[in-house]
């Protein structure tokens, strides 16, 4: 009731801040400032900001700090080349999650030749954790250097004092060089491999997941491309990253004030060819849910499940019912949003790229729920909160 009450009382007092103050006094509003507010989630169309331009957030995940989310994502251009980071990472705000006011560009692209994170390179999937020690909001992306198509495959960190930024770009890396996964069995850190397998054949195979790449990577550090950062209730904060040409997963652990990697990391389905992370806790256990590997073409998502952070963690399958299931409705993942003060309620949150021009991505937001004990999305052509009262 009291949640209920509450959620009321921050619709209205959004409602007003929405309206231009002209418009209140003189009871009118000229027809080019009317703001759209919207009451539920309309996968895949247009979405406005405060602004009423479409909401430019790709990739993106959220943060919730006092009392408001903060959703950061890729500021996408029009064109071709419209997937470069010609701008940033954009952020917006909200208090309702349907409403999102434009509170700029979180972190610029940077103007100096050279710099890591040069207009021209790629920052994909940015993502900000609060750190209660420091007092520091940490953003990290994956990062790709101008000119080199997708072959760095770095993770890069920003921080700030606020929230909504700016962000100040503080390093780019190749995580754990020279360490091994917490896990990986000591008869095999001296073994030796043919460098010259032919992909996808059974012995090439064996030997990606016996550790091939992860052994061709130690020196320079293990490839990190699609992203996602997960804080654990005891204030732990992990690095999940598609690593090895893509082919397998790894889940590294940040210091304490989630700046560095610690070095301790373990590997998920070696060969597994999962990207596009997002990490979850339900009911004490771990859910990580990906999808394959297919660029901008939507494939099927897969749900891992674990008790430990650090495994073992089993597949649970495709978590997506219904029509296009298989497509995951037309849409990649890119976060689990928790919704705060619900239990079993999270919303899933994709993309649906359209590479030809950047800026009209789609965001797929749907509801995510347990159905006897597994995570479940189905699809729904407009939705609200509301869906997930009486659980
Ligand atoms: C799929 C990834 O999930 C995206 O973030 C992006 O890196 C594209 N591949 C690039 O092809």
């Amino acid at each position: 009731m009291k949640t209920k009450f509450r959620t009321q009382l921050n619709t209205i007092v959004l409602l007003l801040s929405l309206l231009p103050v002209s418009g209140l006094i003189s009871g009118c509003q000229p027809k080019d400032q009317v703001v759209q507010y919207h009451q539920s989630f309309k996968p895949g169309e247009i979405w406005v900001d405060s602004d009423s331009i479409h909401i430019n957030a790709h990739g993106g995940g959220i943060l919730f700090h006092d009392n408001t989310y903060y959703w950061f994502g890729e500021h996408k251009t029009e064109g071709r080349g419209g997937n470069t980071a010609l701008v940033g990472v954009r952020c917006y705000s909200s208090t309702d999650l349907y409403n999102w006011k434009n509170e700029g560009v979180a972190l610029s692209a940077s103007d100096e030749p050279g710099s890591d994170i040069e207009k021209g390179s790629v920052i994909e999937r940015p993502k900000v954790i609060y750190n209660e020690k420091t007092g520091k909001f940490v953003m990290w992306f994956h990062l790709e250097l101008k000119g080199q198509g997708y072959s760095a495959a770095r993770t890069g960190l920003a921080v700030s004092d606020q929230a909504t930024g700016p962000y100040t770009f503080v390093k780019s890396l190749r995580p754990n060089q020279k360490e091994w996964p917490v896990d990986y069995p000591e008869s095999m850190k001296s073994q030796e491999y043919k460098t010259d397998l032919k992909w996808w054949t059974p012995a090439w195979r064996e030997a990606i997941s016996d550790g091939l790449f992860l052994k061709r990577d130690s020196e320079e550090g293990q490839m990190s491309r699609d992203m996602t950062l997960f804080v654990d209730d005891d204030g732990k904060a992990y690095h999940i990253h598609s690593s090895e040409d893509n082919l397998t997963m790894h889940i590294s652990e940040l210091t304490d004030d989630y700046q560095s990697f610690t070095g301790k990391y373990v590997r998920l389905f070696p060969g597994g060819h999962n990207e596009a992370p997002a990490l979850f806790k339900y009911d004490g256990s771990y859910y990580l849910l990906a999808s394959g590997c297919t660029g901008w073409d939507p494939n099927d998502a897969r749900i891992f499940k674990a008790d430990n952070i650090w495994g073992p963690w089993e597949s649970l399958g495709n978590p997506c019912v219904g029509e296009d299931a298989d497509l995951t409705f037309h849409s990649q993942s890119t976060y689990i949003l928790p919704i705060q003060g619900k239990e079993n309620a999270y919303i899933y949150m994709g993309d649906r790229w359209t590479p030809k021009n950047p800026i009209d991505g789609r965001y797929i937001w749907l509801p995510l729920t347990f159905e006897n004990e597994k995570p479940t999305i189905r699809w729904h052509d407009e939705w609200n909160l509301s869906i997930f009262e009486g659980r």
